[in-house]
């Protein structure tokens, strides 16, 4: 199958590609960022803007795709820094994949949401039909991108579903994510030996590793469409506190320094999101079902960040 990504030059990226490949896909990718040293040989690398829709439109139409993973958007802390941009990036970004799909006859657009469509105040196990009331530009241009979706799928037709992502961690570069404080305490750590949190150490949000991110992307984009019974699911992993996760860095990373100082931007962006999400529809309609919890994800990332910075060295901007 041919699959283009948009926006694969990021944290989630730089895992699906070889994903991708791995699977015997024909792989093409549209990103502003140029074709960065880790891409696969046999990746087409396309240079483009998502904001720009005759960009946008002849990368579709040139890449002729079956799929669509859509992943291209200024993320949350990033995107309260310049709202305006987030908003043309991450919505006319968005309408325009989804227009290019419908002209080009794309089969399916796949849609990378978040938890940061979710707002304060609400009861967990937060569901995925409660009213969203976001306080980020990234969370407001995520729900739009959602309800964009699903009218693209009522009125034309086209196969639109997607997942709300909890905050991701992997061996990769952080994406200026409001989650980025538990991969750092794992990167930073160990490359420096400490870190400092710019959070609560009670501050309580959704985490997944990235395996089994990809594995719901997957899972999802193959699911059969009879089976599901919405576009768009919550899916889960785990919700640990920054202070669990500073206790898991500490088990297996002796001698690290971990500290808190929380900043009042980012920590009212993480107290505005939901500490547990509820992901049954997603178990019950296409079988999802995660695989690696705190203890497990940690015993597993641990050894890839060290042969990350044994192999890249301490330089300035290092992959990791
Ligand atoms: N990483 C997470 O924790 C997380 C959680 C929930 C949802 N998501 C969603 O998953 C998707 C990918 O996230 P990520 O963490 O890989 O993000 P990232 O910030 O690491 O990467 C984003 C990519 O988009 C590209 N991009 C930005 N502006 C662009 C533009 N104008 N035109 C073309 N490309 C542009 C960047 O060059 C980069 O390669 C996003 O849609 C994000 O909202 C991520």
């Amino acid at each position: 199958m041919k699959i283009l990504v948009t926006g694969a030059g990021g944290q989630i990226g730089t895992d699906l590609l070889p994903m991708l490949l791995s699977r015997g896909h024909d792989v093409a990718v549209y990103d502003l960022a140029p074709r960065p040293d880790w891409c696969p040989a046999g990746v087409e690398w396309m240079r483009g803007d998502i904001s720009v829709s005759a960009e946008v439109f002849d990368a579709v139409k040139s890449a002729a795709p079956d799929r669509i993973f859509h992943l291209a958007a200024i993320l949350s802390a990033a995107g309260e820094a310049v709202p305006h941009r987030t908003w043309h990036v991450n919505l006319d970004g968005t309408r325009y994949v989804l227009e290019a799909a419908r002209l080009f006859e794309v089969q399916q657009v796949f849609y990378t949401s978040t938890i940061a469509v979710f707002g304060p105040g609400l009861e967990p196990p937060v569901g995925d039909d409660v009213p969203l009331h976001p306080t980020t530009m990234y969370g407001v241009t995520k729900v739009a991108g959602e309800l964009l979706g699903e009218y693209y799928e009522s009125v034309f037709g086209l196969d639109f579903r997607g997942v709300r992502f909890p905050g991701l961690i992997n061996a990769g570069i952080p994406g200026g994510g409001t989650s980025d404080y538990a991969l750092y305490m794992f990167v930073d750590g160990m490359r420096d030996g400490a870190y400092e949190a710019f959070c609560t150490p009670e501050s309580r949000i959704p985490f997944m590793y990235m395996p089994d991110a990809l594995r719901a992307m997957i899972e999802l984009s193959e699911a059969p469409k009879e089976a599901l019974t919405r576009s768009i699911y919550n899916i889960a992993a785990m919700s640990p506190t920054a202070q669990e996760i500073a206790d898991a860095v500490r088990e297996r990373v002796p001698g690290v320094n971990l500290t808190f100082k929380s900043d009042p931007k980012r920590q009212a962006i993480l107290d505005s999101w939901p500490a547990v999400l509820d992901d049954s529809n997603a178990r019950r309609d296409w079988g999802w079902k995660h695989e690696f919890d705190l203890a497990a994800m940690s015993d597993d990332i641990v050894p890839k960040i060290r042969e990350l910075i044994e192999s890249q060295g301490q330089a300035e901007g290092a992959h990791v």
